[in-house]
């Protein structure tokens, strides 16, 4: 069955077309050049610019998919985590198709699609990546850190996240202190490629605590802290280093909880997702840790999977619609959108 899949929980507006696995077309309007002047994401233009370009977006994927709206047979679309006012859009526009086009409406859960981004498939079904329950999924973005035990398919239990900011924005706000743009993360890595990740001795968040949360503000208030110790010669003297510093000392934080998740759980794969995971430097670590212990480790299965997408949304659609979760006719059960942290979704919302 072919997946209209709708994302707009941040700054993407994306659609995608998908049949099971397979992605048919995955189209991203991308609002970074609107809110890099603001340095984060300014929620009444970011509504603004999902409500202007969601059609033309969905036009486009159908067309690229050279499937008609006839020829979908359900709609998948985020319904929780994100930005209120731009998960809204995508939400009474997925809406608005299930009730004319009479189909089946899939609620997704924004960090539930980052798992599946791993196992996406191009058209000729490649690649064939098997799942392996149950597995760990490591997932990092600009709004969300954690570490779910993936039991089965929308089996979650969360085993810790972040407990204030998500490793991502940490990345977004240190590049804004450096007075460099937004998004930071693509900035950092860049800059931490020349610097020496030893310059700034920071502290690395939540080392020694117990359990498997996160927590950012910590390194980033301390990274403020430093700064606000150099004049601004040294500031720009040192951008590289004190790029690298900050990076290693984020990664660290991710490796330690990691780490002792993988040890802890004995899971045999490791999925990771989210757009930090673009990182080339974090990707190397975890290889070389999964290497270790012997894990098998997946990244989105394309560079398009990697940061928000809706591709992922209508992968994880076709298990949801496969297990009897989604919405015939009364969508009013969608009308609470809540940060439901993978549980709202995973029962049959008809009851
Ligand atoms: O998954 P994503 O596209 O959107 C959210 O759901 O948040 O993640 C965006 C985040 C931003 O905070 C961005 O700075 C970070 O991913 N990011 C990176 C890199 N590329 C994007 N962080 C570190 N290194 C990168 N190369």
């Amino acid at each position: 069955m072919r997946i209209l899949a709708i994302e707009t929980s941040c700054d993407e507006t994306a659609v995608a077309v998908t049949e099971g696995r397979r992605v048919l077309s995955n189209v991203i309007f991308s609002q970074i050049d609107i809110h890099k002047e603001y340095g984060g994401v300014y929620p009444s233009l970011a509504k603004r610019a999902h409500q202007e370009k969601i059609d033309p977006v969905i036009l486009k994927a159908l067309k690229i998919s050279g499937v008609k709206m006839e020829k979908i047979g359900a709609i998948a679309v985020t319904a929780g985590q994100g930005l209120v006012v731009a998960l809204e859009v995508g939400l009474e526009k997925g809406k608005e198709l299930a009730r004319v086009y009479r189909k089946p409406l899939i609620p997704i859960d924004h960090t539930e699609g980052h798992i599946y981004s791993c196992f996406g498939q191009n058209r000729k079904g490649k690649p064939a990546r098997e799942f392996k329950f149950p597995l760990l999924a490591l997932i990092i973005s600009g709004g969300y850190t954690g570490l779910i035990l993936v039991k089965d398919h929308l089996k979650y239990e969360i085993l810790g996240k972040t407990l204030d900011d998500a490793v991502g924005e940490a990345f977004d706000k240190a590049c804004k202190m450096i007075g460099l743009g937004y998004p930071g993360g693509p900035v950092i890595e860049a800059l931490a490629k020349k610097g020496d990740p030893g310059f700034l001795k920071l502290p690395i968040p939540m080392r020694a605590h117990p359990g498997f949360d996160f927590s950012y503000s910590g390194l980033k208030t301390a990274f403020y802290n430093r700064l606000a110790k150099m004049d601004e010669k040294k500031i720009k003297q040192n951008l590289c280093s004190l790029a690298a510093s900050f990076q290693e000392t984020a990664f660290t934080a991710l490796e330690v909880r990691l780490k002792k998740a993988l040890l802890t759980t004995g899971v045999k794969q490791l999925v990771v997702g989210g757009g930090v995971i673009a990182n080339k430097v974090l990707r190397k670590k975890i290889r070389k840790l999964s290497r270790d212990l012997e894990v098998e480790v997946l990244f989105p299965s394309s560079e398009k999977l990697v940061g928000d997408n809706a591709a992922m949304i209508g992968v994880a659609g076709h298990f949801k619609y496969q297990r009897g979760i989604y919405l015939e006719k009364n969508f009013d059960s969608l009308d609470r959108i809540a940060r439901p942290d993978l549980k709202m979704w995973v029962t049959n919302p008809r009851g």
